[in-house]
């Protein structure tokens, strides 16, 4: 465990790789289809070393990358596993180059990739990751509420998309000025041989995306007409294996053309010689390139026309992933400055949302006011078996104890999330405080508790909720300012991000439900409510 300088994660791999011009692209730096290579072969040895057995990557979260890296640098790649599921396993990697000469380094990027252990006859079950520092204990307790983001990322993109209103400019653009995009369509096929492939004769993901990253570089240059730089990439999830002898079909277009950025899709299909017409889809991407010039700075690019039907429906949902990505970075970098901040959502809405960044948590709100008096409000939510009337999330809620007059624990069971068959439970204590002094607000705070009597069931995957709650201000006769806190860690910023800064309709159906309630039963005149 010890190598001489202190503790060492047993999982942890590192690969250090000189830069030579076979590496490199058509702008003499590193291509990012060899960086990908050599971050899934270290990323795979990690797991394979926890995990005793072959492995394959399931998927590649989102990476930015921040440098190039030139010839005759060297790449330091370190991989560790943050946590064991029950065969997948989240796998951290740290990217950095380093100039020989000058003794400086870079960050080049982050990325968090899935692998699965695979055995030949029994279904794996992963030895538990013990984390012993305090960086692996945080990596390991945010690595389980990533996983349960990711497995929901594709319904949650799917929402954004069908709910983000994004105004596209088709109609009244100049087409003379326009480049079709069907020039920059690509279509290119692989067969996949050993070199390519793993002890267990399955494609390695990296060599899969570093063919996507190949087509989509062409279609990409095929717009610009000049050498485009990949910025990012958005999660990959390889859906189904490919093996030695199969042809892989890799199909790539611009799908839309911003100011200085443009976003290319690539999809990747696999077929045995003998059964040509049954394609498997394998991998669907998107990758957004930059065109610099000398002095680095993004040059402008020309407009896209995009080919009626499926062209036109990219060209929106490129709109709208830009938007949720612009979105999502401006928290993620708003983040790192030291003065909290505070982000109204969309001024538009008359539901608002803020976020705070406080030490180690990212706290968001929400905030509407509602035609309803305070109390009645207050009493309204505070009753946690009410809760399932508007909020899809409890499906049930029982009241386990009676604490005394204002706080109760329940029992509170969620659906199945995407992914997952087992239906969710926490145990929660919910606190109610009427208002000290005037002008103070109605607070009701909610928190998971451990109870003896309420251990975790196999039916269940018990769920835990940090703390939220929400504060009721009485803004005038029968007008209340409700808002609703709820807490994350920042190892789920980029995907609590997705979810709030990407305007998902998840968090704005729920809060305009639960608004729909305090208007339906505004006249319940609870017994209690003459003493408040
Ligand atoms: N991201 C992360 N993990 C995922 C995932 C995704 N998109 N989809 C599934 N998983 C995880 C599940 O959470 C589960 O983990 P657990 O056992 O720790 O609970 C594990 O994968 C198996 O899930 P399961 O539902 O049993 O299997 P599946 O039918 O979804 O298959 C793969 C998952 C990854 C095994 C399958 O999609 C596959 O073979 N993909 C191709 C892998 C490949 O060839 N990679 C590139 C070459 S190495
Ligand atoms: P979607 O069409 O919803 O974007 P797909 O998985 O079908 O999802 O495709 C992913 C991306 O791959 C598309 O956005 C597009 O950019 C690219 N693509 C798909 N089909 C083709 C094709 N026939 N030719 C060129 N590029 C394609």
């Amino acid at each position: 465990m010890a190598d001489g300088e202190g503790y060492r994660n047993p999982t942890e791999v590192q690969m250090s790789q000189l830069v030579l011009p076979c590496h490199t692209n058509q702008r003499g730096e590193l291509s990012v289809g060899q960086l990908l290579k050599w971050i899934d072969t270290t990323a795979c040895l990690s797991a394979e070393r926890h995990a005793g057995c072959p492995c394959v990557t399931a998927s590649m979260d989102d990476i930015y990358f921040e440098h190039t890296i030139s010839v005759g640098q060297v790449v330091n790649i370190k991989a560790k596993v943050n946590r064991a599921f029950n065969s997948s396993m989240e796998v951290g990697i740290q990217v950095a180059s380093e100039d020989l000469c000058s003794e400086k380094q870079w960050n080049v990027c982050k990325a968090l990739a899935t692998f699965v252990a695979h055995r030949e006859i029994t279904k794996v079950k992963l030895k538990q990751i013990t984390p012993r520092t305090e960086e692996e204990k945080m990596e390991h307790s945010v690595a389980a509420e990533r996983r349960r983001m990711r497995l929901v990322y594709a319904d949650t993109i799917k929402d954004l998309l069908a709910n983000c209103a994004i105004q596209d400019d088709l109609e009244s653009r100049d087409c003379s000025h326009m480049v079709p995009a069907e020039k920059t369509r690509v279509e290119s096929v692989e067969l996949v041989l050993p070199p390519h492939a793993n002890h267990q004769g399955n494609t390695f993901g990296g060599q899969i995306m570093a063919w996507m990253e190949n087509v989509a570089t062409i279609a990409a240059s095929r717009l610009c007409r000049a050498h485009p730089t990949l910025k990012a990439i958005e999660m990959f999830h390889f859906r189904g294996p490919s093996q030695v002898g199969d042809r892989l079909v890799l199909k790539a277009i611009v799908n839309n053309a911003f100011k200085h950025s443009m976003e290319v899709g690539v999809c990747v299909e696999a077929y045995r010689q003998q059964a040509e017409t049954h394609r498997r889809h394998i991998n669907s991407a998107f990758m957004t390139f930059v065109v610099l010039d000398a002095d680095d700075q993004p040059q402008l690019l020309p407009w896209i026309r995009p080919q009626p039907g499926d062209g036109e429906r990219r060209y929106r949902e490129a709109s709208a992933r830009k938007k949720i990505r612009l979105d999502r970075k401006y928290i993620v970098s708003c983040k790192q400055t030291e003065v909290p901040l505070s982000v109204p959502w969309d001024p538009s809405n008359q539901v608002r949302l803020y976020t705070l960044e406080d030490d180690k948590f990212l706290s968001f709100h929400m905030e509407m006011v509602v035609h309803v008096d305070a109390a009645q409000a207050f009493l309204l939510l505070s009753d946690l078996r009410r809760r399932p009337e508007w909020d899809k999330h409890y499906r049930s809620v029982e009241l386990v104890q009676q604490v005394d007059e204002d706080d109760a624990i329940y029992h509170v069971t969620s659906p199945a999330l995407g992914g997952h068959t087992k239906p969710q439970d926490f145990v929660i204590l919910a606190s109610r405080r009427k208002p000290c002094d005037n002008g103070d607000p109605y607070v009701i705070a909610l928190r998971s508790v451990t109870l003896p009597t309420h251990r975790e069931t196999p039916e269940y995957r018990r769920g835990e909720t940090l703390c939220s709650g929400f504060c009721f201000w009485r803004e005038g006769d029968q007008l209340t300012k409700v808002s609703y806190y709820n807490q994350a860690t920042p190892g789920v910023l980029n995907y609590v991000t997705t979810n709030v800064a990407g305007l998902s309709s998840e968090f704005y159906t729920t809060f305009k439900a639960c608004e729909q309630f305090l208007l339906d039963n505004r006249n319940d005149l609870a017994p209690s409510l003459q003493t408040l």
